[in-house]
């Protein structure tokens, strides 16, 4: 790959009003998208912090993994439009292009291939991981521990300063993903696990672990691995989103790799995050007829209710998210593959999607439906439950998550993460001894007092 020229920096003048001081920082620029601000040193220099709860405009770090442009609805893995490797690729070679940033040979493919299959078993112990949690466990909660104890495994020979190692660490926990995933639901269900197979691909070995009883042989079906390694690719990555963040604030103390994806699908989860395509299903259900419609649109609506129309609205896509696009075709295409094209909550969410996009709430803020809206109707028709949408998120996200962590590694420029606050507390007061204290009314903590005390 040509090696990208360093940004180049133009100037950009703060002035601080109360004293006239004008403070010269310099502009970064990228390759595409907006300039930043170099203000690295201005509280060192200006006294002041910036404030920006959330981060919607500040950039966290230097990245050439993924670029989105919200305004237009551009998402990019290391240059190419979501759309051509939605398409043309495989999610194998998606992850071999976010972690080496360049399409593979043949060859180089094959051996990714073949590296990444070799890496897809657990260790016996691991197994043991799983019969701690009770059967209802969530497997989003099944995952984070597992993944997490992961490092327990690794923790010995996992140099991250060595990039040989930072790799290994990838292939692992890539390639081990699916079977964890598919274990943590089949012990919800009782059923006993399945080993991966090497004659399998990874999305045909995440429906066989998943799906396959052990009395039976299983035959995958294309339709469905066709869909599911598209919504792999879909999900593989999305530049400094919550759980990416998450994983390299993590990584940037040299935390173990492993327990640093064990946070990123702990953030993932939430349900403003990649836990929407569960929470997208949960609201059709509940809003289950077309009248019902308006008054959930109004809900959605109403600053007193904390109801949001999951599954639409982004912070960075002020348009239509590129992959809900795909994600809506992926669904034509398997419920009719699967005789189900006339499935009610299709319709339902097209309809809810028909109404929002032409509410002037909706359209003023800019919110387009996003990669969950119609993401969890295709796993709900391949038969997934919904407690599991999440789980597929994770382990699409997973090669994005460590690609970025790697990414963070070897940057000279990364410092441990460590953000400041505005502080709002109390101001410096002397101790006062218990005795001397005024009783004042009850306090709120006697009422989680479960120790069998009076409630
Ligand atoms: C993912 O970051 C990523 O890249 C994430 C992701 C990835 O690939 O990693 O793309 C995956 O997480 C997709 C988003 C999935 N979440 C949902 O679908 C949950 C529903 N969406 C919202 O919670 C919300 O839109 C967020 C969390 C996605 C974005 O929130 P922001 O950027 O903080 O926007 P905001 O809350 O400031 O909203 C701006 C306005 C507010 O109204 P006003 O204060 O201006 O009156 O829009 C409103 C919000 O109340 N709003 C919504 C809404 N989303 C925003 N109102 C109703 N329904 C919604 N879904």
């Amino acid at each position: 790959m040509a090696e990208k020229q360093p940004p180049q920096s133009e100037h950009f003048t703060l002035i601080d009003e109360r004293t006239g001081q004008r403070y010269r920082q310099s502009l970064l620029n990228g390759t595409m998208g907006p300039p930043a601000i170099d203000i690295r040193n201005f509280y060192h220099t200006a006294g002041v912090l910036t404030y920006d709860p959330g981060f919607t405009s500040t950039a966290s770090c230097k990245s050439a993994i993924t670029f989105i442009d919200g305004e237009k609805g551009v998402l990019l893995y290391r240059g190419y439009p979501i759309q051509e490797l939605a398409r043309q690729s495989d999610y194998m070679e998606v992850c071999y292009l976010l972690l080496y940033g360049e399409l593979p040979s043949p060859a180089e493919k094959d051996e990714f291939v073949r590296d990444i299959k070799h890496h897809t078993l657990l260790h016996d112990q691991l197994m043991h991981f799983f019969r701690g949690f009770t059967r209802s466990a969530h497997p989003m909660a099944i995952m984070v521990g597992v993944v997490g104890a992961l490092s327990a495994f690794y923790h010995e020979d996992t140099d991250i300063y060595d990039p040989e190692q930072r790799m290994l660490a990838a292939y692992r926990i890539i390639a081990k993903m699916p079977t964890i995933g598919a274990y943590a639901y089949r012990y919800t269900i009782g059923r006993p696990f399945v080993y991966p197979r090497n004659d399998f691909s990874y999305a045909e070995n995440l429906l066989y672990m998943t799906f396959s009883v052990p009395s039976e042989d299983y035959e995958p079906d294309p339709v469905l691995v066709k869909a599911l390694d598209r919504i792999l690719i879909l999900h593989a990555d999305h530049e400094q989103n919550a759980s990416t963040s998450t994983v390299r604030l993590a990584g940037s103390s040299g935390a173990n790799p492993f327990a640093c994806i064990a946070a990123g699908i702990a953030s993932l989860w939430g349900p403003a995050h990649g836990g929407a395509n569960e929470a997208v299903l949960k609201m059709l259900m509940e809003i289950g007829d077309k009248r019902r419609i308006p008054q959930y649109i109004a809900r959605a609506k109403d600053k007193d209710d904390p109801f949001r129309l999951m599954g639409f609205g982004h912070r960075v896509y002020k348009s239509y998210d590129p992959r809900a696009e795909i994600m809506r075709q992926t669904c034509y295409e398997v419920l009719e593959a699967l005789g189900l094209r006339d499935d009610p909550l299709l319709e339902l969410a097209m309809e809810l999607e028909r109404i929002a996009l032409q509410d002037e709430y909706f359209v003023e803020r800019k919110l387009y439906p996003n990669v969950d809206f119609y993401t969890g109707i295709v796993l709900r028709a391949m038969g997934f439950p919904t407690r599991m949408f999440t789980v597929l998120f994770a382990i699409g996200r997973t090669v994005g998550w460590v690609a970025h962590w790697k990414e963070m590694i070897s940057d000279p420029e990364t410092k441990i993460g460590r953000p400041r606050q505005l502080y709002v507390g109390a101001e410096k007061r002397e101790y006062v001894p218990l005795e001397k204290r005024p009783s004042p009314g009850k306090r709120t903590w006697s009422r989680f007092w479960g120790g069998g005390g009076e409630k």
